[in-house]
């Protein structure tokens, strides 16, 4: 666990002339904001001061305990989630040097996501907050990860472009504010994440293969095997943002029951799906930046940690003169920090403080669009 002194970057995103903000009070701004995620198969807890930043993170990863299966499975997640919240908290919260009734509110992971984890997080939010007389702020888990690059030094100022790319989502956004989001396109069948676990199995690796198939990649020539870049034909007829991968997927698939897959050959073929990812990936984001005549673009979730990717964005943003933000790695993935930000911005930014009641609910299933009218 690593402890952190960064800058505040809730309080830094508080304009003064913001028309949300003019009927706070100074103390009002000031947030200690307890994060809590358990959407998935990690738990991550973190406390963020809306003065001094993020004071304390950590997470605990349940790869392990689903490798054997091959992917994630709900119930051993839900358990594993009850056995190390508690204790995670406890850690968090001493290493940030604040105890429970400093905290001015708590925030968790409302959706999407598994049920049975969510539930995990909502609950022990809700009552210790209602214990507390304090908020319980159910988040949209994406809202997390697209506000996470203010956890920053250099923080990105709205209005940008984000690309999400996790294990679940793959979407281009445009973001106006806290809350203000509007979908510009979206994968229609599997997430970039996803594409990259499939691949990743196909190639033997273990479960999720993303992180392992980029280091396979290094080795490997991305032209040896030539990949659709799905949906770029598209782009240039019609402008469409949408993303698609599941034929890429078929593409290595079919490539691997042709191709003795001996050590060169799968770098090869990792090299080459990747490229074919991040190319679209690139393009897409390029589009959505010049459509909406923005300047500035952030990328995140699990995906955004990909170096390739990066290098591929960070050559275009100097040649195509645009700024491109990436959250630090261990952000890129799911964590708590994400959600203790987004929950401390949503409060200074006019969520309800009204204390948490003994009622609270989930939504596995949640669209960020209809989050961010909320
Ligand atoms: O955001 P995240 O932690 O969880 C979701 O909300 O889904 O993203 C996890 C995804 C997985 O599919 C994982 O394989 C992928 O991010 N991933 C990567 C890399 N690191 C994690 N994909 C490509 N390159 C990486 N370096
Ligand atoms: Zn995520």
């Amino acid at each position: 666990m690593r402890s952190w002194g960064t800058r505040a970057a809730c309080d830094s995103y508080l304009n003064p002339r913001d028309d949300l903000l003019t009927g706070l009070h100074e103390s009002e701004r000031f947030m200690l904001v307890l994060g809590i995620e358990t959407s998935c198969d990690e738990t991550g807890v973190a406390v963020y001061d809306s003065r001094r930043g993020l004071l304390a993170h950590a997470l605990y990863s349940q790869i392990a305990l689903h490798d054997p299966y091959g992917g994630v499975v709900p119930e051993l997640a839900s358990r594993d989630h009850i056995r190390r919240l508690l204790p995670l908290m406890r850690e968090v919260l001493a290493s940030a040097g604040v105890s429970v009734s400093d905290l001015d509110a708590i925030a968790y992971t409302q959706g999407p996501g598994l049920a049975g984890a969510l539930l995990v997080g909502a609950a022990v939010a809700s009552s210790l907050a209602f214990g507390l007389r304090i908020p319980a702020i159910g988040l949209h888990h994406l809202e997390g990860h697209l506000l996470s690059p203010l956890l920053e030094e250099d923080p990105p100022s709205f209005p940008f472009i984000a690309l999400l790319v996790s294990g679940g989502h793959t979407q281009l956004m445009r973001v106006s504010g806290v809350g203000k989001y509007e979908l510009l396109g979206e994968t229609l069948d599997d997430a970039a994440g996803e594409a990259f676990d499939k691949t990743a199995k196909l190639l033997g690796l273990g479960y999720p293969g993303g992180a392992a198939l980029a280091m396979l990649a290094r080795g490997g020539a991305p032209d040896r095997f030539r990949f659709p870049r799905p949906m770029l034909d598209q782009l240039e007829k019609t402008g469409d943002l949408n993303f698609s991968f599941s034929g890429l997927k078929t593409a290595v698939v079919t490539l691997t029951r042709r191709q003795a897959l001996d050590e060169q050959t799968r770098y090869d073929i990792a090299a080459g799906f990747q490229e074919a990812v991040a190319e679209v990936l690139v393009a897409k984001s390029l589009a959505a930046l010049r459509r909406t005549g923005l300047s500035r673009l952030i990328v995140a979730g699990g995906v955004g940690a990909n170096s390739r990717l990066r290098a591929l964005l960070d050559a275009a943003a100097t040649r195509e003169n645009f700024s491109v933000f990436y959250p630090a790695l261990e952000f890129c993935t799911d964590n708590g920090a994400m959600i203790a930000l987004a929950g401390c911005l949503r409060l200074t930014t006019g969520a309800s403080r009204t204390p948490s009641s003994t009622l609270f609910t989930v939504r596995p299933r949640w669209s960020l669009a209809t989050a961010a009218l909320e």
